[in-house]
C-alpha cells in the first residue's frame, strides 16, 4: 500500500502499487477512462483500458461517481499531461463504495456548503486549511516547549468572568448556574507561581451577538503566563512565536499555500521583525489616511480592517485608554490614563489576533480597577489572593488560533478556518 504522494516520483516509474482513496474526477471515452483519485496526500490519475480489465469491469470503472471510495493496483508512468506528472496503469481494482452522485458541486452558495461541511471538508481548499491548522496548532506547543515552558490546563465551567459578562454564556449546573469560560488567563495565572512560565490550547466561549467574519462563539485560544516579563518582554516572546509558527507553515505548507492563492513571499516578510506602535499612534496614522476616528474610539472589526489594510507586517499595539480594556491590564506608571497592554494586528486589514498585557500585581491596585468595573473582589477571592501571597509582575496574551489560521491561509471569513464554526446561528452540523 502507497500513498499517492509517494508514489509521485520517477523511483516509483514501472513498479506495481496499490493506492488507496476517493475519486476525485472521471473522463471515459467508450474504450478507455481517466479516474482521478484522491487520497489525504495528493491526488493522482489514472487509466483504465477496456483491453486490460475486459468489458464488465471496465464498465464499472469508467462509471464511478465521485468521492467512490476504491483500491487502485496498477503500475506508475511519467506522463507530462497527467494532472500531477505521473499516471497509473490501472490492472486491477476493489470498489469499496460507488456513489451515483456527490451532493456538492461547483455552483453552490455558502448556507449549502456550511450546511453540507462535513463533506465540504473533502475539497481540496478545505483539506488544505486542516493541514495548515495541524501544522500551527504544533507549532505553537513546540514553540513554547523549545522556551521551557510548561503545557497546563484550566476548566471550562467557569464561575468568574475574565473578559466582561456581556459575552457570557450561562450553562445549568445541578440546580445553579455556571459560565463557559472566555480565557484560561486567570487560571493560568495561579500556575506561574509554582511553574514561573506556562501555556495552554483549548477552545474559549464568547456569546458574541455581533456577526462579524472573525467572530465564533466558540473559538480556540492559545494563551501563555510568565512570571518576571513585563509588557514589552511579553511582546519578544509573542513576536518570536509567531515568527516560528510562521517558518513552520513555510516549512511544513508550501503545496497548501499554493491552493489556497497564499503568496509565500507574504510568509516570508511576516518573519522580518514586526512594527510596534502606540494607540495613539496608530490613531494619528489613521486619520492622516483620511479615516474619521479619534483617541478614545474603540477599535472593532471595520476599523481595524480600515487600518490594517495598509499594513503589510503584523503591528503590535501598544497603551490604549484605560476605558478600552477590562480590569487587569497594569496601568502605565508614568501615564496611568494608559494600559501596559498590546493586541498584535494582523496586516492585509485581518486586525486583532492576539491580545495580551502586563498584569496588575499590586492588590490595591486590583481592588480599584475591580471596583470601577462594578466586580466583587470577593468572587474573585483566589485571583486576589494571588496578589497577597508573594505578588510577582508578570505578562501574557491570548492567541486567537482560528484567527491566525485566516489570516496565514488568506480566508475572508473566520468559519472558512475551523472544521464546525459555531456561531449565533449556527449550531449544525
Ligand atoms: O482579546 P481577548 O478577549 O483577550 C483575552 O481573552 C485575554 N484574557 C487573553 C490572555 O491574555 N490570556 O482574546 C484574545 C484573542 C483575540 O486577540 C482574538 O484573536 C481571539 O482571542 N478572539 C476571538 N476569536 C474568534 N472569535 C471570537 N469571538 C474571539 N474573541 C477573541
Ligand atoms: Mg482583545
Amino acid at each position: 500500500m502507497h500513498s499517492i504522494k509517494e508514489i509521485l516520483s520517477d523511483e516509483f516509474i514501472g513498479k506495481q502499487v496499490t493506492v488507496h482513496g476517493w475519486v476525485y474526477r472521471t473522463r471515459s471515452s467508450g474504450k478507455i477512462a481517466f479516474v482521478v483519485l484522491r487520497d489525504s496526500s495528493g491526488i493522482v490519475q489514472s487509466v483504465a483500458n477496456i483491453s486490460t480489465l475486459g468489458d464488465e469491469k471496465f464498465k464499472v470503472i469508467s462509471s464511478l461517481g465521485i468521492e467512490s471510495s476504491v483500491e487502485l493496483q496498477g503500475t506508475v508512468k511519467k506522463d507530462d499531461r497527467a494532472i500531477t506528472g505521473y499516471e497509473i496503469e490501472v490492472t486491477g481494482y476493489k470498489v469499496y463504495q460507488r456513489n451515483e452522485s456527490f451532493p456538492i458541486t461547483k455552483d453552490k452558495g455558502e448556507e449549502f456548503l456550511l450546511d453540507n461541511r462535513h463533506l465540504w471538508l473533502r475539497s481540496q481548499e478545505f483539506s488544505a486549511v486542516l493541514k495548515v491548522r495541524s501544522t500551527v496548532f504544533k507549532a505553537f506547543a513546540d514553540f513554547f516547549y523549545s522556551e521551557g515552558y510548561y503545557q497546563v490546563q484550566a476548566p471550562f465551567m467557569v464561575s468568574t468572568a475574565t473578559e466582561g459578562g456581556t459575552t457570557l454564556f450561562k450553562v445549568p449546573f445541578f440546580g445553579s448556574e455556571v459560565s463557559l469560560t472566555q480565557s484560561a488567563q486567570f487560571y493560568l495565572e495561579t500556575m506561574i507561581f509554582s511553574l514561573e512560565k506556562v501555556f495552554t490550547i483549548s477552545p474559549s466561549f464568547r456569546a458574541e451577538k455581533s456577526r462579524t467574519w472573525r467572530h465564533l462563539t466558540e473559538y480556540w485560544h492559545g494563551e501563555a503566563e510568565v512570571a518576571w516579563v513585563d509588557n514589552s518582554g511579553m511582546m519578544d516572546i509573542e513576536e518570536r512565536m509567531i515568527h516560528f509558527i510562521i517558518r513552520r507553515v513555510l516549512e511544513e505548507n508550501l503545496p497548501e499555500l499554493a491552493i489556497l492563492g497564499r503568496d509565500a513571499g507574504d510568509l516570508r516578510r511576516w518573519t522580518e521583525p514586526f512594527l510596534r506602535m502606540t494607540y495613539s499612534d496608530l490613531i494619528k496614522g489613521a486619520q492622516e489616511t483620511g479615516m474619521n476616528i479619534r483617541y478614545g474610539d474603540d477599535l472593532g472589526s471595520d476599523e481595524e480592517k480600515q487600518i490594517m489594510i495598509h499594513y503589510d507586517r503584523p503591528v503590535f499595539v501598544t497603551h490604549y485608554p484605560k476605558e478600552l480594556k477590562t480590569f487587569y491590564h497594569r496601568p502605565d506608571p508614568e501615564n496611568p490614563g494608559e494600559l501596559l497592554c498590546h493586541d498584535l494586528l494582523a496586516p492585509e486589514g485581518y486586525g486583532e489576533i492576539i491580545g495580551g498585557s502586563e498584569r496588575i500585581w499590586d492588590p490595591e491596585q486590583l481592588k480599584e480597577r475591580m471596583e470601577e468595573y462594578k466586580l466583587n473582589p470577593e468572587d474573585y477571592y483566589w485571583y486576589m489572593d494571588l496578589r497577597k501571597y508573594g505578588s510577582v509582575p508578570h505578562s501574557g496574551f491570548g492567541l486567537g488560533l482560528d484567527r491566525a489560521i485566516m489570516w496565514i491561509c488568506k480566508l475572508d471569513n473566520i468559519k472558512n478556518a475551523i472544521p464546525f464554526p459555531r456561531t449565533i446561528r449556527r449550531t449544525k452540523p
